[in-house]
């Protein structure tokens, strides 16, 4: 049924490339694809695009996707590393596919994560059957940038321009092309973010890129644009980025409530997200600890004082991947996934826990961790990203 879906909207994209400018945002007179006037620049370095874009290039530059080279993103960088130990250089090539896609171009782009011309010097998103790496994202005419808006010939006098890509203007297409579904050697389901997504609802950009001011000086001509810092739980661990250190986009999202009934501790955690809580990488973990205070204020009761997965396993939120021995692998090397307890986009999970009847206070604490511990300690991840953050906070009283 979900592929179904995914196909019909695949074949939809493909017809909607071919009646380009059709579904435009604005209506300027738009020439087929332009020839770009300056073809020296090397349009893979963001610092090119800074002169005009400057609000965008600043943004972007605290994304994930300008850090997702393993030069500048320590986990990717231990996992690949830890990958090619046992797997040999040539797993290099795959993850550039998706983490650093331009490398091949040299100058710049051979140090740098997913860039500017990586979503916008594109000729289409092609969803082959099967296979969607990548090299799906098919690159356009060398200089021609094209983004949401149908532009004139000539406006950008330094790049070229053309109609609105209708895989940008959905907002979903060109983050499939990586984000859609990635299987393991033995098969197995790791990173299905686009599978769990509903291709009839919101679109990818709608929450991730949200509509944000055009500061004066931007090239734009339009007030608004969409934001390029690509939030997603990394921001919680940056000081740069939007968001950083506040809930941000977890919140606007996700409710955490609870009663306290008699003897019971009633929570539910209701994810509304577009997709599953925690997405993407396997190795995300997610644990909702809760902790009772009686009438003096004392610490009385809590779920979990050591072992998550022994104490209270229902408020761990995890995926857990086993070798043919039956022994806890990362993701890559497992042959069964023998635990998916994420959140379903739209579930409300109800979990329900006796506390002794002397607690009047409980406080909830949603926290969040990049890389579960057992992966960290395996990939030998220390410091600050393999901490966790405490993510939601809720209070509950009698
Ligand atoms: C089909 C595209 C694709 C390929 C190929 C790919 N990745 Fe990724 N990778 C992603 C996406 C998308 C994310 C972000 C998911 C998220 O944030 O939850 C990601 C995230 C990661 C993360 C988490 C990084 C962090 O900072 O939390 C690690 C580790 C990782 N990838 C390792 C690898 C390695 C090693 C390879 C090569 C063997 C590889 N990936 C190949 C798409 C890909
Ligand atoms: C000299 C100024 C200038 C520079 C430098 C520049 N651009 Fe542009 N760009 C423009 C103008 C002007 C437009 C058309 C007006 C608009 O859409 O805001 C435009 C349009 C675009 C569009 C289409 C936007 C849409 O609304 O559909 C994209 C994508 C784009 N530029 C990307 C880039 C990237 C990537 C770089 C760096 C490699 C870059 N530009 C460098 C001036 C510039
Ligand atoms: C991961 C893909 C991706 C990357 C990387 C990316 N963009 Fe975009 N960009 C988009 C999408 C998608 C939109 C349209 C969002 C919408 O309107 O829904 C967009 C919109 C734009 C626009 C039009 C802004 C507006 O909303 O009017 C410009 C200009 C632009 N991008 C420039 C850049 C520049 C410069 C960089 C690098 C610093 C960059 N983009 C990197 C995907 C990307
Ligand atoms: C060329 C491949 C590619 C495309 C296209 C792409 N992404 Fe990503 N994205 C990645 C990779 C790789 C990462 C992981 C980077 C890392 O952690 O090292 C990532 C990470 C993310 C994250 C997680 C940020 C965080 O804080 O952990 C979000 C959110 C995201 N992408 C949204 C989008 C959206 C929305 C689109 C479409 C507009 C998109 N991506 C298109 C490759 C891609
Ligand atoms: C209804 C809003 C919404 C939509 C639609 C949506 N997301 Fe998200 N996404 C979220 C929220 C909320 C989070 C959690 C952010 C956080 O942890 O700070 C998230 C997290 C992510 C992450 C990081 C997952 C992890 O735990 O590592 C990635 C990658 C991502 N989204 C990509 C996408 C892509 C690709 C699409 C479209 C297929 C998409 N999202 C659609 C709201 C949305």
């Amino acid at each position: 049924m979900k592929a179904d879906l995914l196909r019909s909207g695949v074949i939809v994209a493909a017809i909607a490339v071919h009646g380009a400018g059709c579904q435009s945002k604005s209506s300027t007179e738009a020439k087929p694809v332009s020839a770009p006037p300056t073809a020296s620049a090397d349009f893979n370095d963001p610092a090119v695009c800074a002169g005009c874009h400057s609000a965008i290039v600043a943004e972007f530059a605290t994304s994930m996707h300008a850090a997702a080279h393993e030069t500048a993103d320590p986990i990717f960088a231990a996992m690949r590393t830890f990958r090619i130990e046992r797997e040999g250089v040539k797993l290099s090539a795959k993850c550039e596919r998706c983490h650093s896609p331009r490398a091949a171009d040299g100058g710049k782009a051979a140090t740098s994560g997913v860039t500017c011309t990586t979503c916008h010097n594109i000729a289409d998103v092609v969803m082959a059957e099967g296979k969607r790496g990548n090299e799906v994202l098919m690159p356009g005419p060398a200089g021609v940038l094209r983004g949401p808006h149908d532009v004139a010939a000539g406006v950008a006098t330094i790049h070229g321009v053309g109609p609105a890509l209708p895989a940008i203007v959905d907002g979903t297409t060109v983050c499939m092309a990586c984000h859609e579904v990635e299987k393991n050697a033995a098969g197995v389901v790791t990173c299905a973010t686009g599978m769990e997504h509903d291709r009839n609802g919101a679109s990818c950009a709608s929450c991730h890129m949200p509509e944000v001011a055009t500061a004066n000086g931007a090239a734009s001509t339009r007030p608004t644009h969409r934001s390029h810092a690509f939030v997603g739980p990394h921001a919680a661990w940056s000081s740069q980025a939007p968001g950083a250190g506040a809930p941000g986009l977890l919140a606007a999202a996700t409710t955490l409530r609870g009663e306290l009934v008699g003897g019971t501790l009633k929570v539910s955690l209701h994810n509304g997200s577009g997709h599953n809580f925690p997405s993407g990488f396997p190795g995300r973990l997610a644990v909702l600890g809760m902790q009772g205070f009686d009438a003096q204020g004392a610490a009385i009761w809590q779920n979990i004082k050591t072992d998550p997965m022994k104490e209270h396993p229902e408020a761990v939120f995890n995926k857990m991947y086993v070798d043919a021995a039956g022994q806890p692998v990362l993701a890559p090397y497992g042959v069964t996934l023998t635990r998916d307890n994420t959140l379903k986009r739209d579930e409300t999970r109800q979990i329900e826990i006796a506390v002794p009847t002397a607690v009047v206070r409980v406080e909830l604490a949603l926290k969040y961790w990049l890389v579960a511990p057992l992966a960290a300690k395996t990939l030998q991840i220390s410091g600050s990203l393999a901490e966790p953050r405490v993510r939601l906070k809720a209070t509950v009283t009698r």
